[in-house]
């Protein structure tokens, strides 16, 4: 089993073989890790992976004066779409705004999506002036399972959008034939799984349109930020015009926005990209640790043969007994921090409720939501602290369990 491979300061030995074993594993203003005198720091859910690199580039733009969207914008997008394999990338200031612009470029009247995932999926479908119908999830990956529609349900929809939950890549083949039998457009929000691939394939290639997200807990981050991907010109074209960039092209029935990325942004974007693949690396090993150590206490999400997962979030399941809330709490108790992942499951919010798309019965998402948590999950995540969580989490759940007796 590989170790985490922490780096000290800043991120020069970020690839360099050397282990986190003491107490310092960061920097003295960092608030992640353990003892500096005798008590527990608390642990975060997640942390951006920011070294000395990021500083300077943020540096160099501010010295430049040139702070809004511009030539560094440009080359972020470039980067992507090279990294992506795509021939059209539109840098914006957030995943939900990069999927509403999709979704308005498309002009896409009635999607489905999945019930369990984040809430900007629901918002931005919405903003956009789609319907939406929800969609079960597979018992295994919580990606979306289309099997579950019914005719009813699949009548007049014209999209799905796909997400790769928590970092694993959907069974894109799968999904592919269900499509195509019913005329259906991808979009694809791979904003949890930038860096995943499908047999080998880039999680973002594959959507009609794709999107995804650079939130500071992301894959890779610019603070806020997002990014339209797309094969198609005059989509493309459509999103730029969309974004509120100044455009000779007009959409009729498209309104300007300006929800651009600044040179600020892409700057650190432009460094995030440099380190992805060994950020990936850091939380699968981390990954790989919680699997070793949790065995037997938690369910856990395994890797499909056609995936490498990149681990946005560490899922786990809690057995039976154990009630969610008083989980996180115990461990909150121990300066862990715990997250709730997506629950209520999207089609059980009030949101949905409001806009009367709520369905009654999801039965999957329904039993998996109120068990699902997540645990730290953020390349820097030490070897203590993973030991910390994983002895915290062995001995909160029996507890718990015979409480509930
Ligand atoms: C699947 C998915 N789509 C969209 C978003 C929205 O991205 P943002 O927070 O950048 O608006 C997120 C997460 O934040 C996400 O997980």
């Amino acid at each position: 089993m590989l170790e985490p491979r922490i780096n000290t300061n800043g991120h020069e030995n970020l690839f360099a073989p050397k282990l986190a074993t003491g107490t310092t594993g960061h920097r003295a203003c960092d608030n992640a890790t353990t003892a500096m005198s005798g008590k527990s720091m608390k642990i975060p859910l997640g942390k951006p992976f920011i070294g000395k690199e990021e500083f300077a580039a943020v540096e160099k733009v501010l010295a430049s004066r040139r702070l809004a969207t511009g030539e560094l914008v440009k080359e972020f997008e470039d980067a992507l779409t090279r990294k992506f394999g795509r021939k059209y990338c539109i840098a914006v200031n957030s995943g939900t705004s990069a999927l509403y612009l999709g979704l308005k470029a498309l002009g896409v009247r009635r999607v489905i999506i999945p019930t369990i995932t984040c809430g900007a999926v629901l918002n931005a479908a919405l903003n956009a002036g789609a319907r939406v119908v929800f969609s079960d999830v597979e018992r295994d990956t919580h990606n979306i399972d289309l099997s579950t529609l019914s005719e009813g349900q699949l009548s007049g929809a014209d999209a799905v959008i796909v997400t790769h939950t928590y970092g694993q890549a959907a069974d894109m083949d799968r999904l592919d034939q269900y499509l195509k039998k019913h005329g259906l457009t991808l979009v694809e929000d791979f904003a949890q799984a930038i860096g995943a691939n499908y047999k080998g394939r880039p999680t973002g290639s594959f959507g009609r349109i794709a999107v995804t997200s650079f939130y500071a807990s992301k894959g890779i981050t610019t603070g806020h930020g997002g990014a339209v991907l797309t094969d198609d010109e005059e989509l493309a074209l459509k999103c730029l015009y969309g974004r509120g960039s100044r455009t000779p092209a007009y959409f009729t029935g498209l309104i300007p926005m300006n929800i651009q990325m600044t040179d600020i942004q892409a700057a650190i974007g432009l460094v995030q990209m440099k380190k992805m693949d060994g950020m990936i690396e850091m939380r699968r090993t981390i990954a790989g640790r919680y699997l070793q150590g949790l065995a037997g206490v938690l369910g856990t999400i395994g890797e499909k043969p056609w995936t490498s997962q990149v681990y946005y979030k560490f899922a786990a399941i809690l057995p039976d007994g154990v009630e969610k809330q008083a989980f996180i709490q115990r461990m909150g108790e121990q300066e862990i921090e715990v997250g709730t992942l997506f629950d209520p499951p999207l089609h059980r919010t009030q949101l949905a409720a409001d806009v009367g798309d709520g369905q009654s019965e999801l039965p999957v998402a329904e039993r998996l939501a109120p068990r699902t948590v997540s645990l730290p999950m953020f390349p820097e995540l030490s070897e203590p602290d993973i030991q910390r969580i994983c002895q915290a989490t062995r001995s909160t759940i029996p507890r718990l369990i015979a409480d509930s007796r």
